[in-house]
């Protein structure tokens, strides 16, 4: 049984949706061990709590500089033998600490289809603006490896869904949430714990 852990920031309705799918047992090979906010106030900690998981929180400002935070996040994971550390909402970008301790054993959610609006800048609704922004008939989301380059990582999963008429950022920011995001990020949990990606170079193969 691999160890997941799940980094939070907010609302957690991603951590909602792994702890849902693994109560209905779609979750192969893998329980979710602990959930890390780098926010007290953070609704996904409570979430956490309903489901019976440890919690710890750790903040940014109680650290100098963004290296020892992320040496700090880094040695909690290690810590609580996370075998896939999850980021579900997670707002900070942790630094080379991390991802050199978990090569290709972190994944992300992204809120668009990646290599479109992401990188810096491209959080929240912003993502969503850019997109009505730019005219575009599709967009979606994507989960994919953390590597030290934001948002670009290999692709394990993406899923589309049309753009309407009369979407507002919030409008699309929903149903981006309900028809991919809460699908995704299951399954390449389940994927991943599974055995069944298979990362070469900066793509993956599912088996
Ligand atoms: C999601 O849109 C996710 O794609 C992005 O941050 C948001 C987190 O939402 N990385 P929640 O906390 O899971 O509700």
């Amino acid at each position: 049984m691999k160890n997941i852990a799940v980094l939070v920031s907010g609302g957690g309705t991603n951590l909602q949706a792994l702890i849902d799918a693994e109560h209905a047992g779609e979750i192969k090979g893998g329980k979710i061990c602990c959930v890390i906010s780098s926010n007290e106030n953070a609704y996904a900690l409570e979430r956490a709590k309903n489901a019976g998981i440890q919690t710890l929180v750790i903040k940014k400002k109680s650290y100098d500089n963004i290296s020892l935070y992320s040496c700090a996040v880094r040695d909690a994971l290690l810590g609580v033998g996370a075998d896939l550390v999850v980021y579900a909402g997670f707002m900070t970008i942790l630094g080379a600490e991390v991802v050199k301790a978990f090569p290709n054993k972190m994944i992300n959610i992204h809120p668009s289809l990646i290599p479109s609006f992401c990188g810096k800048g491209y959080w929240g609704l912003h993502v969503h603006e850019a997109v009505l922004a730019a005219g575009v008939k599709v967009t979606g989301a994507t989960v994919h490896f953390v590597t030290e380059e934001c948002d670009g990582g290999p692709i394990i999963l993406q899923k589309a869904i049309e753009i309407n008429n009369d979407d507002t950022p919030e409008t699309l920011q929903k149903r981006v949430m309900q028809q991919c995001e809460w699908k995704l990020l299951p399954q390449a949990v389940s994927l991943f714990c599974e055995g069944r990606i298979e990362v070469t170079g900066n793509k993956t193969i599912i088996k």
